[in-house]
């Protein structure tokens, strides 16, 4: 809903639980009037009415109150946009109009402010209780107009003391772990120089006071981009917070925009709730569903993966072996990881050349294809197109399409260098490459990987070689977008080494992402913990691999561990079947069984943490109608003591619940408030258990 004040100069946007409010004073001054609660428009002009305080030489009424801080007059704080021209630095923008309308239920506010011939547009548009914010600006005259920085919203809290924030920091192998600390003056900025979204965060923060996991007040926000990005959260002098985020990670410059070109930010979307993290958790899980992930309605499939198994030593009798043996544990999609293209039998060759290698595939991957379709599954490969090797056709012919400083070492990672995708040959070629793949043999998944961060992002010849961060990106999207509306079959995942490329915008154009390389069952409990802050389990992959653990800390530990550690996401198995006894496949096929039959509670339902992996009895909940599944992992019993009842949530406490694994019938109530038994005990214990309503 979106109401608007009778001069034209207040506006209110209202969602199921929240209000977000804003106003532009007489001089043209855009302020944030109120993020929270939902309010009456007649609230939002109380606010408005409340004057600013005045002019100090050294403190600044605007500081903290506006919406779109730009550079440029009586500001101190860290601006959103920052302009120059051949003239002069900065922004001094005048109101033209605004516009609303309503796409598929969704309001969507358009302010539009006009510097000299250089166009600002601010957009923000509810979806549920989710404020999108994005901004665009358009060069309508001048020579040259260059972006240094153009963030694509900044978000101001009310006035609170005690601010904490809360962010998921990591490293490869670690992603995403939560972490809560009391802000303190001044600015911490999170965010990526690396070109991608990057291991060491994800591009969300979340801010509270005194908010626990389903109780009190929490702001968060998400950003959609998967190239370099920054998020700064300032608290400034006076208790007000403000957060400011956008593509590109400082300030050196974004683009430069020729006469009649414009520039549109991302995404920077933000919610409100007084739900706790679990009630903000759940709001994020569901704008994800309705409106970022393509086709989240539908289930998704157990997956196999080889990468663990056989590294690069792949061939096509070896793959179809893991194959039947896959097939026979009630694997829905067999996907064929690295090393099956181009002169790729290690990490040191290959990537540039996208055709079946012919000596592992001397028909190419149709017959493999065929005869995993013949057994009931799905065929998936993967691919790291952004990449290429120095020893590979493609660099041998194309030297000059990669990154690089003219006059410098080419700085190899993983022995690869990166593609410039900003360049059309190099998006072209790509594009015929992937649709050639995609025409030849019937696949049905990609998974879509990108090993290195950028380090030489040079691009000799271009006029302004900076755009090359931010027009990567689009490459990408644009290569994605192309190849997924030419073979809308085809499902894709985003990997990069694990969870280097995990964030709203990617979300949008790829069905479900790689969480970590790290597949430790123990681990991943609390890297899934930190994941589940912002992302549903429909888009989470997780998968069951071997034990003693073999790509991390051959840690051992039960199938049943690991099977209820990975069907908190979206369950894939990634071990080497042929080693696996008759009895642990046996085992494996009834958790895949079984993870079935929970898959549209998990994928689909509400989500709530009961408690988080701290060491001991930790457990996730799932609700989906009158369906309930728990999760629940005992990591070490201490003293002989059983593990503690798990309080259930998101339960009718007049109802009764009957419990598949005991046969127990359960009272709502008590459920809720004394709770459930495990019966866990020992080490690395876990059990799922299925409760349905009946009455
Ligand atoms: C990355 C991925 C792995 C695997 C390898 C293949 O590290 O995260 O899952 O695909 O590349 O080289």
């Amino acid at each position: 809903m979106l109401d608007i004040a009778e001069d034209g100069r207040t506006w209110l946007l209202t969602g199921p639980t929240s209000s977000y409010a804003l106003h532009l004073t007489g001089a043209d001054e855009l302020l944030h009037l109120h993020w929270g609660p939902r309010i009456a428009l007649a609230d939002a002009e109380a606010l408005a009415r409340d004057p600013l305080p005045g002019y100090w030489p050294f403190e600044s009424p605007l500081d903290g109150r506006e919406e779109y801080p730009v550079e440029g007059g009586p500001r101190f704080v860290r601006p959103a946009l920052s302009v120059r021209t051949e003239e002069r630095r900065g922004t001094e923008w005048r109101f033209v109009s605004y516009d609303t309308g309503r796409e598929g239920g969704d309001d969507e506010l358009r302010l539009r402010f006009d510097d000299d011939g250089i166009a600002i547009t601010l957009h923000h548009r509810m979806r549920g209780d989710v404020v999108e914010r994005w901004v665009s600006v358009d060069n309508g005259g001048h020579a040259r107009v260059e972006l240094l920085r153009a963030d694509a919203a900044t978000w101001t809290l009310p006035d609170r003391e005690g601010w904490r924030l809360s962010q998921l920091h990591g490293r490869w192998a670690a992603e995403s772990r939560l972490t809560t600390v009391p802000l303190t003056y001044g600015e911490k900025v999170i965010g990526s120089r690396r070109g991608h979204t990057g291991h060491q965060h994800l591009p969300w923060v979340a801010l509270d006071t005194d908010a626990a996991e389903e109780r009190g007040e929490v702001y968060a926000c998400a950003l959609g981009w998967s190239g370099s990005w920054r998020i700064a959260v300032a608290q400034l002098p006076d208790a007000r917070v403000q957060i400011t985020g956008g593509a590109g990670y400082d300030d050196s410059g974004l683009l430069l925009l020729q006469p009649g070109e414009s520039y549109t930010t991302p995404v920077f979307a933000g919610l409100w709730s007084d739900g706790g993290f679990g009630g903000a958790s759940r709001a994020w899980h569901a704008y994800q569903r309705a409106y970022v992930v393509p086709d989240a309605e539908r289930d998704r499939p157990v997956l196999f993966n080889s990468w663990e198994a056989t590294n690069f030593d792949i061939s096509e009798e070896q793959q179809l072996a893991l194959a039947r043996r896959a097939a026979a544990i009630g694997v829905e999609l067999f996907v064929v990881d690295d090393g099956w293209f181009g002169a790729r039998t290690a990490d040191r060759a290959g990537l540039g050349d996208w055709t079946p290698n012919p000596d592992r595939f001397p028909h190419g991957l149709k017959p493999l294809a065929d005869q995993v379709h013949g057994l009931g599954m799905r065929f998936g490969i993967w691919v790291e197109p952004e990449m290429v090797n120095p020893d590979s056709d493609l660099y041998r012919a194309h030297p000059d399409w990669v990154q690089y400083q003219p006059g410098r070492r080419r700085t190899e990672l993983r022995n690869q260098l990166v593609l410039n995708l900003a360049r059309e040959d190099v998006r072209e070629y790509l594009w015929e490459q992937l649709d050639t793949l995609l025409s030849g043999a019937p696949v049905d998944y990609v998974k879509w990987d990108f090993n290195r961060c950028f380090t030489d992002a040079g691009w000799p010849g271009e006029p302004y070689p900076q755009r090359l961060w931010v027009d990567h990106v689009r490459g990408l999207y644009a290569l994605l977008d192309r190849l997924r509306a030419a073979h809308p079959g085809v499902a894709f995942e985003s990997c990069s080494g694990g969870g280097g490329r995990i964030d709203l915008g990617v979300l949008s154009r790829t069905d479900q992402v790689w969480t970590s390389d790290n597949t430790d069952p123990l681990d991943r409990l609390a890297i899934q913990h930190g994941f589940s802050q912002l992302h549903p389990a429909r888009v989470m992959a997780a998968w069951v691999t071997d034990s003693p653990n073999t790509q991390l800390n051959g840690r051992v530990s039960s199938l049943r561990f690991r099977f209820v550690s990975a069907m908190a996401g979206v369950l894939g198995v990634g071990g080497d079947l042929t080693e696996w006894s008759d009895e642990d496949l046996a085992e494996a096929r009834r958790w895949v069984d079984l993870y079935k039959e929970i898959r549209p509670v998990v994928q689909h339902g509400e989500l709530y943490r009961l408690r988080p992996p701290a060491g001991g009895l930790s457990a996730v909940q799932y609700v989906r109608g009158a369906q309930t599944v728990v999760l629940a992992w005992l990591q070490a019993q201490r003293y002989g003591e059983p593990a503690p009842a798990l309080r259930l949530r998101g339960l009718d406490p007049a109802a009764s619940y009957a419990c598949r694994e005991t046969g127990q019938v359960h009272r709502g109530a008590v459920l809720l408030h004394h709770g459930l038994r495990t019966g866990l005990t020992g080490d690395l214990d876990a059990t799922v258990l299925r409760l349905q309503r009946v009455g």
